[in-house]
């Protein structure tokens, strides 16, 4: 059954697949592996954009604490690009989302050519209402994702269960 916007103007999650379906070469072909804004460490710094983006994915790994064994959900992971850094950076365990079929299986092919495919999956989820159980995960990254949300408050709440009660926001 087709989705319905809660209101007009609010994002639709099959819609934003289907967009990202359609987008994702062209999207790569310019930015580069990663879909997310970069992180300049000074107004003179001439790094390119991908280098700034990986670094906006450390710092985040960092601020998240997460390392070996973490178990790492990235809500709206693109074509796998963050995760896989993650978990090759850090040890830990990746289960990325995203609305994007397209996107999926690209992030899949990803994780297979450097060998993650024991840590590393990516599935086709609706980050409005995720299929993990409470406490499936430690850490939750989302970069550049949560904007296409209709209901931000219903996502960051289903995050917070995913992480579990006792120590889920870093
Ligand atoms: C701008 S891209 C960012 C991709 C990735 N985080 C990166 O930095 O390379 C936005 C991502 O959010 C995903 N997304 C949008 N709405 C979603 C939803 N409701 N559930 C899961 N993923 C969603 C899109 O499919 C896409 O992968």
């Amino acid at each position: 059954m087709t989705q319905q916007p809660a209101h007009p103007s609010l994002p639709v999650s099959d819609e934003v697949g289907r967009l990202y379906d359609r987008y994702t070469d062209l999207g790569s072909a310019t930015l580069g592996e990663n879909l997310h804004f970069g992180y300049w460490d000074s107004p003179d710094s001439t790094a390119p954009l991908n280098e700034a983006a990986d670094r906006l994915t450390d710092l985040m790994t960092v601020r998240l604490r997460i390392g070996p064994g973490s178990r790492v959900l990235d809500l709206g992971c693109g074509t796998g690009a963050p995760g896989c850094r993650i978990a090759q950076r850090t040890g830990a365990d990746v289960t990325g989302i995203s609305v994007s079929h397209k996107q999926v299986q690209l992030a899949n092919e990803l994780a297979a050519s450097l060998n993650l495919r024991d840590r590393v999956r990516f599935e086709r989820a609706d980050a409005m209402n995720p299929p993990y159980a409470d406490g499936s995960f430690d850490a939750v990254i989302a970069l550049e994702s949560i904007i296409h949300m209709p209901d931000r408050a219903q996502v960051l709440s289903h995050v917070a269960g995913c992480c579990g009660p006792a120590d889920g926001w870093s």
